[in-house]
């Protein structure tokens, strides 16, 4: 039978879902469907700077190794999600008094030590993630603010020093053309002129409170594309505000399907080959923890392992000539 693994390999497409550590240690359910339906993953969180650095000078690398491992053991591409990031930053390092030096030299140690670490076991890294505030300004976040848009030559720079993996710059609500993603593509512009080592940009496309439309995303890839960037969808998931949910469940679920398959055939018709959900199950989701508003289905299977009409959709564009 097809899976979205066999489809999708057989066209030499990516699909991938974010995992956690902790199920793949106790729930034999979700490791079966990780196994049978995706050829990639990405840690939802195990390879962030909080769970990797239990305080200013040690890592611990026991979720993150969990991951990458399941990926490699499965013979899976690995998506590494993030080595800089202003969220997720560890509670001790938000009461660090450091100067600008110490702040830079920490931020190299940990690139070349995580990056380092998975050199030959990771793929593909997301190594700056959301660095551009939503009015397209750049965001003020203690890397900017230590090192000025700069961090980004370095980071990407320190990562290209120890890993062959390709080096992405991953960011949300910049799916379709609008002033976010203008001032990325102009961002990236700006390092691809400085000679910056990045291979990629990630398109996050949590369709949530609201939802780009697919030739807009489709110009957009295009546009990156056109810089010699390879562009990956690369946290995907569909939910709705009270105001766009039809009501009831197999309505919503039919609406999520064809905004998956429109999503899906917009990557396919740009010849962009990745295409990642956020998390495995309904249930495995951030969005209820986050958002009481938004209806609490946005991913391709329910909470016991079932596939959903979502499912069903993104299989068949991946099937289809
Ligand atoms: O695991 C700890 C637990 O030990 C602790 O006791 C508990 C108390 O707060 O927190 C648990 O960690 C939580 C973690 O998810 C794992 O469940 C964190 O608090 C929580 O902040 C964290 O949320 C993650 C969020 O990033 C952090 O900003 C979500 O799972 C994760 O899906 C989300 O992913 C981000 C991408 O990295 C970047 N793009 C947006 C996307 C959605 O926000």
């Amino acid at each position: 039978n097809d899976t979205l693994r066999t489809v999708g390999t057989e066209r030499g497409f990516d699909v991938g879902a974010a995992v956690s550590a902790a199920p793949l240690r106790s729930d034999p359910g979700y490791k079966k469907t990780l196994r049978r339906e995706f050829n990639t993953i990405t840690a939802e969180n195990a390879l962030k700077m909080g769970p990797l650095r239990p305080s200013r000078h040690t890592y611990d690398f026991h979720d993150a190794d969990a991951v990458v491992d399941f990926g490699r053991a499965n013979d899976m591409r690995v998506r590494a999600h993030t080595l800089v990031w202003h969220n997720q930053t560890p509670e001790w390092f938000q009461e660090w008094d450091y100067t600008d030096d110490q702040l830079e030299a920490f931020l190299r140690d940990h690139v070349h030590t995580v990056a380092g670490r998975y050199r030959d076991k990771v793929d593909t890294w997301d190594v700056v993630n959301e660095a551009v505030a939503d009015d397209g300004s750049m965001r003020e976040t203690v890397w900017y603010d230590a090192m000025g848009e700069e961090y980004l030559d370095k980071a990407f720079q320190w990562a290209s020093e120890v890993t062959d993996a390709d080096l992405f710059y991953n960011d949300y609500g910049a799916d379709g053309i609008n002033e976010k993603s203008d001032a990325i593509y102009d961002l990236l512009e700006r390092l691809l002129d400085r000679g910056v080592p990045i291979d990629g940009v990630g398109l996050q496309m949590h369709a949530l409170h609201e939802k780009p439309d697919p030739e807009s995303v489709a110009e957009n890839i295009r546009r990156f594309q056109d810089l010699g960037l390879d562009v990956e969808i690369t946290e995907m998931d569909v939910a709705y505000l009270p105001e766009d949910d039809p009501g009831d469940e197999a309505a919503r679920h039919e609406l999520q399907a064809e905004f998956y398959r429109d999503v899906v055939e917009a990557c396919l018709e740009t010849g962009c080959d990745t295409v990642v959900v956020w998390g495995v199950r309904d249930s495995d989701s951030w969005i209820p923890t986050w958002f009481d508003e938004l209806t609490d289905d946005p991913l391709l299977f329910d909470a016991g392992n079932d596939p959903k009409p979502a499912y069903d959709a993104v299989k068949e564009a991946l099937a289809s000539d």
